[in-house]
């Protein structure tokens, strides 16, 4: 995904990274995150627990956690912008090398894109999977709820079976690593989290049809509610990595969906799932290889 906000980039750190031993638990945004964003473009609650991030004609604005893991279970309750947001794009997404802003050639990604629409029409949410800088693995869904009223929890959870992207409790895209035969599945590349809010409007709402109406600017998205539960990395190799099956992300339960998530997650391809790049054969008409592993597994 590309960054293209950019103006003038300001870095604040917020607290010195902590020195958890491996598994870091749930904590709040002050000791989780660096800003990379012009102060103008941030704001807080005055007790801190949400954070918002503005988009207006001169600057969009984001945040990274400061440590990377690899292997875990990622969590944030987000409320999008509400009203015209056609053109804007709010992303939340974890990323092996898009550190300041970045997009290192050789990333591996997991993206939530939440793309904006005009009024009374609906978000989409654009999932996509990067291994090695090549991506192209987008699926899209329509949400069952209305994603700029409340706050909704959007998480990742990653281990070397599978990731899942849930909304809510629900698991809407799953991504399998079965008996180790996906090629394109990112596994060894140590991952941090990020979210930005930035203007796409050459492509985001209805294929770049409907711009950003920049006179309702400042556009906002709020967060709170961060939520980890993870093996935090430390070079060269931390030991929570090859230790699988001593936390709840990593075990057993964890390699496949539950029988309530199966459920959830056929009703959810059946009537929410607008666009899958497995189905898409003008686009590859070789279907990629990850295809195939089933999800039921
Ligand atoms: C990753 O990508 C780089 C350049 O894009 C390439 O040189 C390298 O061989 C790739 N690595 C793997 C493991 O495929
Ligand atoms: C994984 O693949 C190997 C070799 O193809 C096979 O022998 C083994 O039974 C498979 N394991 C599982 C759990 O599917
Ligand atoms: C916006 O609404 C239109 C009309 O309902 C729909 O076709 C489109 O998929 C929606 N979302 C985006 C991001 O374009
Ligand atoms: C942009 O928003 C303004 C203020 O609500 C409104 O008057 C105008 O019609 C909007 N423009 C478009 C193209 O929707
Ligand atoms: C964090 O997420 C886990 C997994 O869903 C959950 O069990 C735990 O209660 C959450 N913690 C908080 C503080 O919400
Ligand atoms: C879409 O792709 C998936 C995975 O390859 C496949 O299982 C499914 O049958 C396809 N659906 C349609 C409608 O082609």
């Amino acid at each position: 995904m590309a960054n293209v906000f950019l103006t003038a980039v300001l870095f604040v750190v917020l607290s010195s990274p902590s020195f958890q031993e491996t598994v870091a638990q749930t904590s709040s945004f002050d000791d989780n995150f660096i800003k990379t964003c012009p102060a103008t473009n941030f704001n807080s609650s005055p007790d801190g627990q949400i954070w918002y991030l503005s988009l207006d004609k001169s600057s969009g604005c984001g945040f990274e956690t400061i440590d990377s893991y690899r292997f875990g279970w990622f969590s944030m309750k987000i409320k999008l912008v509400g009203g015209d947001s056609a053109g804007v794009v709010t992303a939340y997404y974890m990323c092996s090398d898009c550190k300041n802003l970045g997009a290192g050639p050789e990333r591996d990604e997991l993206d939530f894109e939440f793309l904006g629409n005009v009024t009374g029409q609906p978000y989409l949410l654009q999932t996509n999977v990067y291994k090695n800088g090549t991506g192209g693995r987008e699926m899209r869904h329509i949400l069952w709820f209305d994603p700029t009223e409340d706050f909704h929890s959007y998480s990742i959870l990653w281990n070397a079976h599978q990731i899942l992207f849930f909304v809510d409790k629900t698991p809407i895209r799953v991504y399998k690593n079965a008996n180790y035969t996906n090629n394109f599945f990112p596994i060894d590349k140590p991952m941090s989290l990020f979210s930005t809010i930035w203007n796409a409007d050459d492509w985001a709402t209805r294929g770049g049809l409907d711009k950003t109406n920049w006179t309702l600017a400042p556009f906002v998205s709020s967060y709170t509610d961060f939520n980890v539960s993870a093996c935090q990395w430390v070079d060269p190799y931390p030991a929570c990595v090859s230790t699988t099956t001593q936390n709840w992300w990593d075990q057993y339960p964890a390699w496949h969906l539950s029988d309530d998530q199966k459920l959830d997650y056929a009703w959810v391809q059946r009537n929410l799932l607008v666009y899958n790049y497995c189905n898409d054969t003008k686009r590859y008409p070789q279907v990629p290889e990850e295809c195939w592993l089933s999800p039921w597994d």
